[in-house]
C-alpha cells in the first residue's frame, strides 16, 4: 500500500484509532478526483477490469501523483482510481463514478477511459454519451439523479461502490472500527445488547428474528466458551445481497462480529461462506490480516483486553447448509444436516457451546446502531421492522441490481419507482420474494408495504432479500414448479413430509404444466402443502410449498387453465403450445421452411405453407423469421371443447 508505511502503527488504544482516523480522513479528502470503478462481480463480468488497468495506467502516464491509492504524505493534487466493491446497477455495468462529484458513467469501455480523464481533469466537463439516460432521454449528471439511486435509503450499502475494499485505511477513513472501540470503551456487553434490543434490529437472514434476543439469550447461557457465526452461505438463486456487502465492506462486516463476540463473550468467530464467493473469500481474508495487523481484531483489540480471532470457512454451496443448524453441523466437520431446535443455537450451538449466528447484513447494521443510537435506527422503516431492507432486484424489470430501501416502502415504489416499471414496457404479473420459500404476490397486492410480517400474511416472506419481478409472459404454475424444483434437489432428505411431500407435490405440478393435470389436484396440492409445513424438521420443508400456495391463492384460474382447457395462458408451458400457420396470411416465402432446424415445415413456391406438429420441436424460429408484414406464424395453446384456441399470441 503506497503512503501507509509512514502512517502504519498499532492502534493501541481507542484515541489512537481517532488519530488514525482522522489522517485517514485528511487523506481521503485530499483526493481532487476519484475515479471508483466497481469492481464488484457483476461488473467484473462485464469488464470492469480492463476499464480499471487503464485508469491506472494512463493516470500513471499523465504523470499526475500517480498514486492510485490513497496517499498520507501531504502532496496535494492527487488523483486516484481505485476498484470499488458494488455500486449496485449491475444491470449499467461496467461503472464508474467520478467523486466528489458524484458524477456517474455506465457501460464504460477501456477505450472510453481517455476521454473520461480528460474530460474530468484538463476540460472540467463531462462525457454526456456515457451518462445514464432517462427514459425520456434526458441525461443523470450525477448519482443523486439517477432514479434507480434516488428512490434509496443507502445504509449497509453506503460505503458500498465508496471505498476500496482492499484498504482498511478507507475503513478508518468513514469511521470504521469507531463502533468497536465505543463499546469497549463505553459500554459493558450488557450495555450493548441493550441498545442492540432498544432499536429491534431483525435478523436480515430471513425469519426476522429479534437480534437483541438472540444476542441476550447467548450472553445468558451457562459456559466460558461461546462462538459467533456469520451466515454468509446465501444459496437463494439469484440473490447477491450479501455476496455484494462482503465484495465491498468487508471490515463493516467484522465489526460487526467483533461487537457481537464482545456483547455475548466469544473470542472465536467464523464466517461461513460458499466456495462460490471467491471475491468475497479473498477480500474478507485480506480485511482480517489488515485488520489484526493494525490491532482492530485479534489479541487485545486496541489495548482494551478483548481477544477477538475471526476465521473464513468455506462451504460447498448446498442450499440447506444456510439453515443455522445445518450450517453449525457442516461447520463442524459434519454432514450439512438440519437438526430439531430447540435447543435453538443460542444455547447449544457449534459445538455444543452457546453460538450467536447471523447474516451478513444484520452484523453490517450492528456498527451504526452503536455509533448512532438505537432511536437513529429505529427512525427508518417501520415499528415492528425498523431500518431498511437490501434486496436483489431482478426478473422483468428494466433497472436490476441491488438496491436498499427502508422497510414500509410499497412494492408499486420498488417497482415502478426504482426499478423503472417492467421491460419493453410489458405489463406487471406478479413479484416473487423471499426465493425459493416465499411467495409469488399479484398486482393488487402493488400497494403492500414491504416488512416483515406484511411479506408474510400475504402468503409471502421477507427471505434474505430476493425480489423476481415477473411479467405477463411468465406463467405462474410453472414459476411455482421452477422453486419447488430447486427445494426438492436441495432437500437433505431426512424428513419424510420434506423428502416425499414436495417431491410428490412438484411431479402434481409437472403433471399440470405437461397438460395431464386432474381437477382435484388443487386440493390435494393445497392439503399435501399444509402438512408439510405442519411436519417438517427445518424451514427448508416447512417454506418449500409455498410458492405453490401463494400462487394457487393469487393466480387459481391459471391453474384452472392447465388443467381444464389444457391451455398455458402465458403461452409458455411447452408440452401445451403449438406454433400455426395461417394460411390466409402466408405468402410461400419459405422463409421459415429455410430456417426451420427440424424440417417440420412444408410448401411449395406459391402455397401457404403448414406446420408438421409431430415434428415440430417448438422452438420458435418460424415465428421470428416470418416478416413482420406477413404475420403468418402464430403461438397458440389450448383447445375448447369446439376446437377453437383458446389463447392466441403473434
Ligand atoms: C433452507 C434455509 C436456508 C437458509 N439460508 C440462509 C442464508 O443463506 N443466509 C442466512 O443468513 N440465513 C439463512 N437462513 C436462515 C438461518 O437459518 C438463520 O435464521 C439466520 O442466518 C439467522 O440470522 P439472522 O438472525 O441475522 O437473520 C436459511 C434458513 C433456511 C431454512
Ligand atoms: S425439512 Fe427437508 S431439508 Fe429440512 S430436515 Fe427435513 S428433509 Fe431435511
Ligand atoms: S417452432 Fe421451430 S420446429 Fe416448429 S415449425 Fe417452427 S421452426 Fe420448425
Ligand atoms: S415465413 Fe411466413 S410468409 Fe413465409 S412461408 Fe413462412 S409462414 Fe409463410
Amino acid at each position: 500500500m503506497t503512503g501507509g508505511k509512514e502512517l502504519f502503527a498499532e492502534i493501541d488504544s481507542p484515541a489512537k484509532l481517532a488519530k488514525i482516523s482522522e489522517i485517514c480522513r485528511a487523506a481521503f479528502a485530499r483526493q481532487k478526483t476519484r475515479f471508483l470503478i466497481c469492481a464488484g462481480t457483476g461488473c467484473v463480468a462485464m469488464g470492469s477490469l480492463p476499464v480499471l488497468a487503464e485508469f491506472k495506467r494512463q493516470i500513471a502516464e499523465r504523470g499526475l501523483a500517480v498514486d492510485v491509492e490513497m496517499l498520507f504524505e501531504g502532496r496535494e493534487a492527487v488523483t486516484a482510481a481505485a476498484g470499488s466493491g458494488c455500486h449496485g446497477f449491475c444491470e449499467k455495468g461496467p461503472l464508474v463514478r467520478v467523486e466528489p462529484q458524484g458524477i456517474f458513467y455506465n457501460k464504460v469501455k477501456a477505450e472510453d477511459v481517455a476521454e473520461i480523464l480528460a474530460a474530468s481533469l484538463d476540460q472540467n466537463s463531462i462525457v454526456e454519451r456515457l451518462l445514464y439516460k432517462n427514459p425520456d432521454g434526458s441525461p443523470c449528471l450525477t448519482v443523486h439523479e439517477v432514479p434507480f439511486y434516488s428512490g434509496q435509503t443507502r445504509n449497509v450499502l453506503e460505503r458500498c461502490g465508496l471505498i476500496d475494499p482492499e484498504d482498511i485505511r478507507e475503513y478508518f477513513a468513514h469511521d470504521g472500527y469507531q463502533a468497536l472501540a465505543k463499546a469497549l470503551r463505553e459500554y459493558t456487553p450488557e450495555q450493548v445488547i441493550e441498545i442492540v434490543s432498544r432499536s429491534n434490529l431483525r435478523g436480515r437472514g430471513g425469519a426476522g428474528f429479534t437480534t437483541g434476543k438472540k444476542w441476550a439469550t447467548c450472553r445468558r447461557a451457562p459456559g466460558d466458551t461461546k462462538y459467533v457465526v456469520c451466515n454468509c452461505d446465501e444459496g437463494d438463486p439469484g440473490a447477491f445481497m450479501d455476496r455484494s456487502v462482503l465484495e465491498a465492506d468487508p471490515h463493516a462486516v467484522l465489526e460487526g462480529m467483533a461487537i457481537a463476540a464482545y456483547a455475548v463473550g466469544a473470542e472465536r468467530g467464523f464466517l461461513y461462506v460458499r466456495a462460490e464467493y471467491p471475491l468475497a473469500v479473498a477480500r474478507l481474508q485480506k480485511a482480517m490480516e489488515q485488520a489484526i495487523k493494525w490491532k482492530v481484531l485479534g489479541e487485545n483489540i486496541m489495548g482494551c483486553g478483548f481477544n477477538f480471532y475471526p476465521e473464513i470457512f468455506q462451504g460447498a454451496g448446498a442450499f440447506v447448509c444456510g439453515e443455522e443448524t445445518s450450517l453449525l453441523a457442516s461447520l463442524e466437520g459434519g454432514r450439512g444436516m438440519p437438526r430439531m431446535k430447540p435447543p435453538f443455537p443460542a444455547e447449544e450451538g457449534l459445538w455444543k457451546r452457546p453460538t450467536v449466528l447471523n447474516n451478513v447484513k444484520t452484523l453490517a447494521k450492528v456498527p451504526k446502531i452503536i455509533d448512532q443510537g438505537a432511536d437513529w435506527f429505529a427512525a427508518t422503516g417501520t415499528v415492528k421492522s425498523p431500518g431498511t431492507a437490501v434486496f436483489a432486484l431482478t426478473g422483468k424489470i428494466k433497472n436490476s441490481g441491488l438496491i436498499e430501501v427502508p422497510m414500509g416502502i410499497t412494492l408499486r415504489e420498488i417497482v415502478y419507482g426504482i426499478g423503472g416499471g417492467i421491460i419493453n414496457d410489458g405489463k406487471f404479473k406478479a413479484v416473487q420474494t423471499g426465493g425459493p420459500s416465499g411467495g409469488c404476490l399479484p398486482e393488487e397486492l402493488l400497494e403492500l408495504e414491504v416488512d416483515f410480517d406484511s411479506l408474510r400474511s400475504a402468503g409471502s416472506m421477507m427471505g434474505s432479500g430476493g425480489m423476481v419481478v415477473l411479467d405477463e409472459k411468465s406463467c405462474m404454475v410453472d414459476i411455482a414448479r421452477y422453486f419447488l424444483e430447486f427445494t426438492v434437489h436441495e432437500s437433505c432428505g431426512q424428513c419424510t413430509p420434506c423428502r416425499d411431500g414436495i417431491w410428490q407435490m412438484l411431479h402434481i405440478l409437472n403433471d399440470i404444466t405437461a397438460g395431464k393435470g386432474r381437477p382435484e389436484d388443487l386440493a390435494l396440492l393445497e392439503e399435501m402443502g399444509k402438512s408439510i409445513i405442519a411436519g417438517a424438521i427445518c424451514g427448508l420443508g416447512k417454506t418449500a410449498p409455498n410458492p405453490v400456495l401463494s400462487t394457487l391463492r393469487y393466480f387459481r384460474p391459471e391453474y384452472e387453465a392447465h388443467i381444464q382447457d389444457k391451455a398455458c395462458p402465458a403461452l409458455n408451458c411447452q408440452e401445451l403450445i403449438a406454433y400455426q400457420i395461417d394460411p390466409n396470411k402466408c405468402k410461400a416465402c419459405g422463409r421459415c421452411r429455410k430456417e426451420c432446424p427440424v424440417e417440420a415445415i412444408k410448401g411449395e413456391k406459391k402455397t401457404p405453407h403448414v406446420i408438421e406438429q409431430s415434428k415440430c420441436c417448438k422452438c420458435g424460429i418460424c415465428l421470428e423469421t416470418c416478416p413482420a408484414k406477413f404475420s403468418a406464424v402464430s403461438k397458440i395453446t389450448g383447445k375448447h371443447g369446439d376446437g377453437s384456441l383458446a389463447s392466441i399470441d403473434r
